[in-house]
């Protein structure tokens, strides 16, 4: 007898499934669920016969086979009259589930450092302007008081398109484009890219860099450290320790890079900062009368200052990045952390 109900159960579900029409809904009613000569009430007169004891039990299962068929009977009725194919009523949908996630895109992170560097100093009033990459060797040298010849143009690696056209190899020149065309007041940052033909573990030919100047009367270099202090502090922690060293820069003068304390060893000593405790972060000075002699500036009547930094090398300190060519791999894996 449970046998008999279960292969009831299984024949009726498979010719429920075979059921496309609703003109072939009645004929499956009364095959199986018809209540004179119906399969299921066949079965079930069989009961009459079976040992008293079994009979609860049978009864039961008996039941529950028929209500089994007669909802699915009921849902596929409902689905038919509904227009729906058999497929939309395929067992085991579960239209609850969560949607599928789409990939999102997300800014490079040297473009999220480079916004971030801008922002800071779009809060200490600077204003935010760009150049051409293929610069004149007017623009990216003479007006820096770099003539030809001079030994700081090897430090460059410049990429030459021609004897006086080349890929800009820092974003300095926009100091003297702007200044050329405009009166101090000037307040200014002009971020880039910049190209240089050298590739190792520090080095990618094509690099992000942000160039800042501020022309007024009367700045000196207390102006310099204290706007370059607080970006610093901004960009890494309040408490960071900075430190001014002297250098020399063709287009400033004095000139000095800026240091800051090691962030992977916090000043102690580690391979990054080569036991130093010190890590060069930017290069800086007061622009050099020169300069400014060249765009048509009086020197005794303004002043001011003006720094250079590397926004890879920043983002690098701030993520803990020990190679520079990761940013240029294109490899998501590495990308999507940020
Ligand atoms: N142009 C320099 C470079 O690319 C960086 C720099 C140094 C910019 C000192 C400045 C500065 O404005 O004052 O290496």
């Amino acid at each position: 007898m449970e046998q008999k109900l279960t292969k009831l159960k299984e024949e009726a579900l498979a010719a429920l499934a075979e059921v496309t029409d609703s003109a072939e809904l009645e004929p499956f009613r009364v095959q199986y669920l018809g209540r004179k000569s119906g399969v299921l009430t066949t079965v079930m007169r069989g009961l009459a016969n079976v040992a008293k004891e079994d009979r609860p039990r049978l009864g039961a299962l008996a039941n529950t086979v028929k209500k089994e068929i007669t909802s699915l009977f009921e849902q596929k009725k409902q689905a038919l009259a509904a227009g729906q194919t058999p497929e939309d009523s395929i067992v085991g949908l579960d239209l609850s589930l969560p949607g599928r996630r789409l990939p999102v895109g997300k800014l490079h992170p040297v473009t999220q450092v480079m916004e971030e560097i801008c922002s800071i100093f779009e809060g200490l009033g600077f204003a935010v302007a760009e150049g051409p990459d293929v610069e004149t060797d007017h623009y990216n040298f003479e007006a820096l008081n770099i003539p030809k010849h001079h030994p700081a143009r090897d430090m460059h690696d410049t990429f030459y398109i021609s004897d006086s056209i080349l890929l800009r190899t820092h974003t300095s020149p926009m100091q003297a484009r702007i200044m050329e065309n405009q009166e101090p007041p000037l307040r200014y940052i002009a971020p880039g890219k910049v190209y240089r033909c050298d590739s190792d573990i520090t080095h990618t030919p094509m690099f992000v860099q942000v160039e800042g100047f501020l022309v007024d009367r009367q700045v000196s270099f207390a102006d310099l450290k204290g706007v370059l202090t607080s970006f610093l502090h901004r960009m890494f922690s309040d408490d960071l320790a900075v430190r001014f060293r002297p250098s020399f820069f063709p287009f400033t003068e004095p000139s000095a890079e800026v240091d800051i304390a090691c962030v992977i060893c916090g000043g102690k000593g580690c391979r990054v900062c080569k036991r130093t405790g010190w890590i060069e972060i930017l290069g800086s000075g007061l622009i050099d009368p020169e300069v400014m002699k060249m765009v048509g500036y009086d020197p005794d009547e303004y002043s001011g200052f003006a720094f250079g930094l590397g926004v890879e090398r920043i983002a690098m300190l701030k993520y803990g990045i020990n190679d520079i060519r990761l940013y240029y791999e294109n490899d998501l894996r590495f990308l999507s952390q940020f």
